[in-house]
């Protein structure tokens, strides 16, 4: 049998050349590795060809090689879904009828479910959705610190701590980039305001830079091995930086080893000699003709275009200071449209939905939920049905339009389920619901239609005045069994959008009036407040419970019709802390936001360093509103006795802190334990303590479970700017764990050592 077969082989290789593969060249040939191909296609360009490929052509599309059969690359916002299409160089959108996209939480969300597995889940399916709209790179996700709650963008991004942003956004690139689709993580670095974004010079010590602002960059370039990094518009060093030496060769390239592409923010270049030479690979923009906001169409006159062209062309520049930049694009389009094997994606699934709403139950932050009277039973939340057979909802936010705003992170969805949907489908028969506005905000009480990326959008208009609205709210509050006030912030301009920072920690359009007064007019009263950022709440002694809920997306109503009516057990925990007063804050008590003009620019001193969010209120020892990482569940969970594996350790060895964690309550629920570090004697000033653990686990009613960390000295170090590199000292250090940074259950003792 065996001779039969060789010889049909040999008989066909006759017949038809078999076995000779047929010469593909290099760079089309996928068994080839990637250098190897990245340098046969190099230089197969022309000079012409290299340089295209250095600046957009379009608002969102950079050149291929049509000649070789290079693809263009297509970019596309944002970090919560898949940007309509826009026309070739406007931002109005093109009117396409089949690019209503799934509208995922927002990525305050996905801080807030503390759980890496909902990350894997969100950028897989948000990368199946750009793969599906053939765009090679996404540009998200953002994981900027949360420095100021006045943030206009904070809702982009991941909360005010570095290890959870880190631990949240490498499953999130891994997930998009598992689809053939670069995840493009903004905004490198020092973007922690939109106040003076364009000019704003950030001066902050190496210690704050390495601690607090760039390890979740480190993390999405070292673990995630993210393919793309946008540069931020900001300054740093007096560079911007989108061509910043120290940010995008000192420590991207040189440093982490980062083998992708920079690309720039939109219109973030302003130079091209730090263009060519400081590391950034791609040039995007809004009608910069490279000396200021000029004519649409004029990608030639970018600073990476024809400018750059004519300095090779006149030996002002040598060429292999293109070939560096052509050689990343080149990478960037065989990991992605030029790679076979990837997969093709989908869009709007019930499946993406689903994902989004899971994600949505999981970051649902239950803030308060206290007994209504000493006996200790009768809490407001989960809905009683036995005793409530009539809900008023309140609040322009129970019916507003969230998915459209914001900015660049402003999407088209298929659909929205506004909280008042979500509520009603939830309580369905079992009690009847009414709504009342109860307030109305600045733009929607105007005649006409809101225009949001050229989309007309007809987001419930009302004419009436804030006294016939409040009035009509106490009304049918008197009159109903629970009240649910629906508020927050809205994703118009100050309120948690581009382009602008809020002008104060207050909840606007006089909604703490109507909040108090509705808790005159019924005690049975839970608020709901929607935002991506902190927010002042002077009536949070008069309020039972209190909701934290987000810019959730598609599916936002269903999750928190589901939570509140007990559906899902909240396990959401704050990713940032809650400030009583924007003063108790370090950026405004210490750092001088949002900078101040001078030499000619603008100056911010990040004064507060290293302290930032509860590392700033412990430190100062301010009481915060609700603190990092508190959040309650419908149940309750007792935390055992810490045992700690060894007194000591030393480098290379680790240590094992483990405890029981028990659900006492009568539900299932899931919590989030959490593990600080405090390190007792240290030669330079540390925080209090710093999250350098934490595990979600679900839990059946009076289910036991033993919840390990495993430590290193990794786990102690501080970044020492002398030496210019992490470093733990020996001495005594402190193991917390607990609930939240400020509920803390177990303390344990240990001790680094050189032995
Ligand atoms: C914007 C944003 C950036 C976005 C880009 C394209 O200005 O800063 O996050 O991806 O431009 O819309």
């Amino acid at each position: 049998m065996k001779r039969l077969t060789i010889s049909f082989i040999s008989f066909l290789t006759a017949l038809f050349g078999w076995g000779q593969t047929t010469a593909i060249p290099v760079y089309l040939d996928e068994t080839k590795p990637i250098e190897q191909r990245v340098e046969d296609a190099l230089a197969r360009m022309t000079l012409e060809e290299k340089v295209a490929m250095c600046h957009a052509q379009s608002k969102f599309s950079s050149a291929g090689v049509p000649r070789l059969g290079i693809p263009e690359n297509w970019m596309s916002d944002g970090p919560h879904g898949i940007r309509p299409e826009v026309l070739w160089d406007e931002w109005d959108q093109a009117g396409w009828t089949n690019d209503s996209c799934t509208a995922f939480p927002a990525l305050t969300c996905l801080a807030a479910t503390w759980n890496p597995e909902m990350a894997a889940l969100y950028g897989n399916a948000i990368g199946e959705e750009a793969r599906y709209r053939n765009k090679n790179v996404l540009l998200g996700p953002g994981v900027n610190i949360y420095r100021t709650p006045l943030n206009g963008r904070n809702f982009e991004y991941m909360g005010e701590d570095p290890y959870l942003a880190a631990r949240m956004v490498v499953p999130y690139v891994q997930g998009v980039q598992s689809n053939g689709v670069a995840a493009c993580v903004k905004h490198f670095a020092l973007n922690n305001q939109e106040q003076y974004r364009q000019q704003v010079n950030v001066e902050v010590s190496d210690r704050a830079l390495h601690e607090i602002y760039l390890p979740a960059f480190k993390a999405a370039v070292t673990e995630g091995k993210a393919w793309a990094i946008m540069g931020s518009y900001n300054m740093y060093k007096g560079q911007h930086c989108c061509h910043n030496q120290y940010l995008l060769k000192d420590i991207l390239r040189d440093l982490w080893h980062f083998d992708g592409v920079v690309i720039s923010d939109w219109g973030g270049v302003h130079n091209t000699q730090e263009a060519i030479y400081n590391g950034l690979d791609m040039e995007f923009g809004t009608w910069t003709n490279n000396k200021d906001w000029g004519d649409s169409n004029a990608y030639n006159a970018y600073y990476l275009a024809n400018p750059f062209l004519r300095l090779i062309r006149e030996g002002k520049v040598k060429e292999d200071a293109l070939d560096k930049k052509v050689r990343n694009i080149l990478r960037l389009a065989f990991r992605t449209t030029m790679n076979s094997k990837r997969p093709f994606g989908s869009f709007a699934t019930p499946e993406h939905a689903a994902i989004g709403l899971r994600i949505a139950q999981e970051g649902i932050v239950l803030l308060k939920n206290s007994p209504l009277t000493p006996k200790k039973t009768d809490v407001v939340l989960p809905v009683d049905f036995n005793k409530t057979k009539k809900i008023a909802v309140i609040g322009e936010n129970a019916i507003k339009i969230m998915i459209i705003g914001g900015g660049s992170s402003s999407l088209k969805s298929k659909y929205e389920i506004s909280p008042l949907e979500g509520i009603k489908q939830h309580v369905g028969d079992r009690a009847e619901v009414v709504f009342a506005r109860g307030y109305v905000s600045d733009q929607l009480n105007k005649k006409g239609e809101i225009k949001h990326d050229g989309m007309f959008i007809n987001d419930a208009i009302d004419a009436r005045s804030r006294d016939e609205l409040l009035s009509e709210a106490v009304a049918t509050a008197k009159n109903a069994d629970l009240v649910i006030f629906v508020g927050g912030l809205n994703k118009y301009n100050g309120q948690d959008c581009e382009g602008s920072d809020r002008k104060g920690l207050e909840l606007p359009y006089e909604q703490d009036k109507v909040i108090a007064a509705l808790a005159k007019a019924n005690k049975n009263l839970a608020v709901v407040i929607i935002s991506g950022n902190a927010t002042a709440m002077p009536w949070v002694n008069d309020v039972p419970a209190i909701v934290q809920t987000w810019y959730n997306g598609t599916e936002a109503g269903n999750a928190l019709g589901a939570m509140l009516t007990g559906e899902v057990n909240p396990s959401g925990k704050l990713p940032f802390s809650f400030p009583v007063k924007l003063e108790d804050v370090g950026a405004h008590a210490w750092g001088d936001y949002p900078g101040a003009k001078a030499n000619g620019g603008i100056h911010e001193r990040y004064n507060e360093d290293i302290f930032v969010g509860y590392r700033w209120f412990e430190h100062r020892k301010i009481k915060p509103l609700f603190a990092f990482g508190h959040g309650l569940s419908y149940t309750s969970f007792a935390y055992g006795k810490a045992h700690i594996s060894a007194p000591s350790l030393s480098e290379g060895e680790t240590l094992t802190v483990s405890l029981p964690v028990r659900n006492t309550g009568t539900r299932t629920g899931k919590e989030v334990v959490q593990l600080y570090i405090g390190d007792e004697q240290s030669s330079v000033v540390r925080p209090i303590k710093e999250l350098k653990k934490f595990l979600k686990i679900e839990l059946q009613p009076n289910e036991t479970q033993e919840v390990s960390f495993t430590l290193s000295v990794e786990d102690l170090k501080f970044f020492d700017e002398n030496a210019q590199q992490w470093t733990a000292e020996p001495g005594k250090f402190k193991a917390y764990i607990g609930s939240s940074s400020s509920d803390i259950r177990q303390t344990v003792g240990f001790e680094l050592v050189k032995r």
